[in-house]
């Protein structure tokens, strides 16, 4: 089988993610990184492409070249991974779609629900491959969690709990940095800022370990550093679409929790618990007896979390190969179309473009909500 002719869009010198998008990519070698246009400045674009190994004639000064380009080649990309920030993805996603180009987006996958409807009726109506990056689904222990939602050994899930809260936006002199003020500026960051860019991944997890969406919303936003336009904390009561009772806790202020994502599930037979800074240990407490921690790579995990994991038990794996295991199931489904055949069904959990249609809408919910005093609102779809 040939590899995939992967290019990306964004993501260049310094940029908070493209490193881990190349690496997730390098580590699956199944794909030829073969065009780029990776930084918003053409000539930084270009240098850092061609020092990426990408051919100079394919390291571009901007997707609109690239996309130009590419679609003159019988060797044109094959999938694209848009890693720009976040109020671009909607046209760069709409552009590689139309030239027939399977596409994995950085989340959010856009900034409102009508732009993610129109992406996702496009991709589908093309037949095009769309993956949106919740990238923490790669994790082996998430699928591992996932497997033991779904073959029932929690029987009934009653409870969710997430949280993403870190001290990352805690800082009083916070309109000094660049890199954090334009987060709570609405014209950049879109309606919500903790809620949309971080609490999504966190809920995000409950939709995908449960296979269940989010049917209604009852949240609290809040401002806790002055001078903010929009929530650095938030608190959400939710039910999953079987009644499931769920709650959310979102900040940008709590000092000391450094990443601060974390999942625990509770169920009629037992609890199970997760958290990103810990990635290879998942917790797991039947009944009232003692807890037992699952290790990543060990043989008495699910097949479809050993399918995620790379190396063996007790050397650590990070976030890049979480990413890794996403490019995995989209290498697994380009080729088995390729072939004619069906895919490897635990290759068909990644994020859809479905699914990242549903956390913008859970946003706008949650929003809605919070200016209704926490009224409980049906999320759309
Ligand atoms: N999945 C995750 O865990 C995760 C983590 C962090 C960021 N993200 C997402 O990744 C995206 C990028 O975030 P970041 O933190 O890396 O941002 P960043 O500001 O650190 O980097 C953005 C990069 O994109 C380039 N860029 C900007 N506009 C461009 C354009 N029009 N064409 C080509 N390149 C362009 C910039 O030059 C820069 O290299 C965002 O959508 C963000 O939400 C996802």
């Amino acid at each position: 089988m040939q590899k995939i002719r992967w290019g990306i869009v964004g993501g260049g010198e310094g940029s908070q993610i493209g490193f881990a998008h190349r690496v997730g990519v390098a580590v699956e070698e199944k794909f030829d990184f073969i065009a780029s246009a990776l930084d918003i400045d053409p000539d930084k674009a270009r240098e850092f492409g061609i020092r990426l190994g990408v051919d100079s004639e394919r390291a571009y000064a901007n997707w609109q070249e690239m996309l130009k380009e590419e679609n003159k080649r019988s060797d044109k990309i094959e999938l694209v991974t848009v890693a720009t920030p976040n109020d671009t993805h909607f046209e760069i996603c709409k552009a590689f779609l139309e030239a027939g180009i399977d596409v994995f987006c950085e989340k959010p996958l856009t900034m409102t629900v009508e732009e993610a409807r129109e992406l996702v009726n496009l991709g589908q109506r093309l037949g095009r491959v769309c993956g949106v990056n919740y990238g923490y689904t790669g994790y082996p222990m998430i699928r591992q969690l996932r497997e033991m939602v779904h073959r029932g050994d929690l029987g009934q899930i009653r409870v969710i709990f997430t949280q993403f809260a870190g001290g990352f936006m805690a800082e009083s002199n916070w309109e000094n940095d660049p890199r954090i003020r334009w987060r709570f500026n609405p014209e950049k960051a879109g309606i919500s800022a903790v809620t949309f860019d971080l609490g999504s991944h966190a809920m995000h997890l409950a939709c995908y370990v449960t296979g269940q969406k989010v049917k209604k919303v009852s949240s609290d936003f809040a401002v806790g550093v002055p001078g903010r336009e929009l929530e650095d904390d938030s608190l959400t009561a939710f039910r999953l679409e079987d009644g499931t009772i769920g709650r959310q806790w979102v900040s940008g202020l709590a000092y000391g929790r450094i990443h601060g994502l974390s999942i625990q599930v509770f169920g009629e037979h037992g609890g199970l618990r997760w958290q990103q800074e810990q990635p290879n240990q998942l917790y797991w407490t039947k009944g009232r007896e003692a807890t037992k921690i699952l290790e990543r790579g060990a043989p008495y995990l699910y097949d479809e979390a050993n399918r995620a994991g790379r190396v063996t038990i007790g050397h650590p794996e990070g976030m890049p190969l979480a990413f890794s295991t996403l490019y995995k199931d989209l290498a697994e489904v380009i080729n088995s179309r390729k072939e004619g055949e069906e895919p490897d069904p635990s290759a068909l959990t990644y994020p859809h473009f479905e699914d990242g249609m549903h956390m913008v809408e859970v946003v706008f919910a949650q929003v809605k909500s919070s200016r209704d005093g926490g009224k409980w609102t049906e999320v759309a779809g």
